[in-house]
């Protein structure tokens, strides 16, 4: 196969031209894929993919571990049916019944952080999409980091921060019926270093959110926000950013350890949105 790779961005983020996932690819061509995909500071688009979840679950394994529905919990109804590496992201409703999560990520995040262990990866397709709006916005965190002064990359080298999901329950859309209580929302935490290394590149990344990131350890609240809120500000300056308008089979892969993402909640009145998420295993951040 012919592969070709195109930026999307002058900095960040590519397209990969020539490969067709509903075909079987050789292991050569899924290496050139991911490699494209780090080297575009883990942001890539596949377009006209049109696959079958059976086809999309294989093709995200090749990352690594899947993420699986866990059963009885209010996120379960929007797996897929029969498919629990499927998460359903979706304003849809038939006779009423939800077709997925409709508010997932209306709110800059990186998939789990809020967890020891977060994803190292995402992997949306969509099946449907509005006439207009329902964009994807991407934020390049090597750069956010890269682009800090020498004193403040100092500063927050020695600096923690506690993600959880009771952040997002407070601050965002994230909805306390799928945590339970505000307690057990806060229960669900991790702590992770402000700068993470990325295992793959061995580059430095910001790794704070402003959906999930909570507070800095060990410094007064006050300070605490100071410093996060120049850090959302600074991350997702307009240079910083790849905003991708959706088209109908665009397989998008996002790298969760030097990434963050926004979904865009404004098309609801103009149509029905579709996608089928799988989410690949990472490990714990250093
Ligand atoms: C997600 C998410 C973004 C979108 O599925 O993790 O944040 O635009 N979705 O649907
Ligand atoms: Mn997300």
């Amino acid at each position: 196969m012919d592969l070709t790779v195109r930026p999307v961005t002058p900095g960040f983020g590519a397209e990969v031209l020539g490969v067709d996932l509903s075909q079987q690819i050789g292991d050569n061509v899924f290496q050139q894929v991911r490699q494209a995909w780090l080297d575009a500071d883990g942001i890539l688009l596949l377009r006209d993919q049109d696959i079958t979840a059976e086809q999309h679950i294989d093709f995200s394994r090749r990352f690594g571990e899947l993420s699986v529905a866990a059963g009885g919990t209010a996120l379960s109804a929007y797996y897929l049916p029969g498919h629990p590496e499927i998460y359903r992201v979706s304003n849809k409703k038939v006779d009423g019944k939800p077709q997925g999560r409709e508010d997932a990520g209306t709110y800059w995040h990186s998939d789990g952080s809020w967890q020891p262990a977060p994803p190292m990866a995402s992997l949306l397709h969509a099946l449907e999409i509005p006439p207009v709006g329902g964009d994807t916005i991407f934020a390049n965190m090597y750069r956010a980091y890269e682009t800090l002064s020498a004193p403040m990359k100092r500063m927050l080298e020695e600096l923690q921060v506690v993600h959880s999901l009771g952040a997002a329950v407070l601050k965002t859309s994230y909805g306390k019926e799928y945590v339970g209580n505000i307690e057990e929302a806060m229960a669900k935490n991790a702590t992770h270093p402000v700068i993470r290394t990325h295992p793959e590149s061995k580059r430095k990344a910001l790794f704070v959110n402003k959906g999930f990131t909570s507070h800095i350890v060990g410094i007064p609240q006050a300070e605490s926000e100071a410093i996060l809120n120049f850090l959302f500000e600074h991350s997702t300056m307009p240079e910083n950013l790849y905003r991708h308008r959706w088209q109908r089979h665009d397989l998008v892969i996002w790298d969760n350890r030097c990434a963050m993402h926004y979904a865009v909640a404004d098309y609801k009145a103009h149509g029905d949105r579709y996608m089928h998420r799988t989410t690949v295993k990472g490990d714990k951040s250093y």
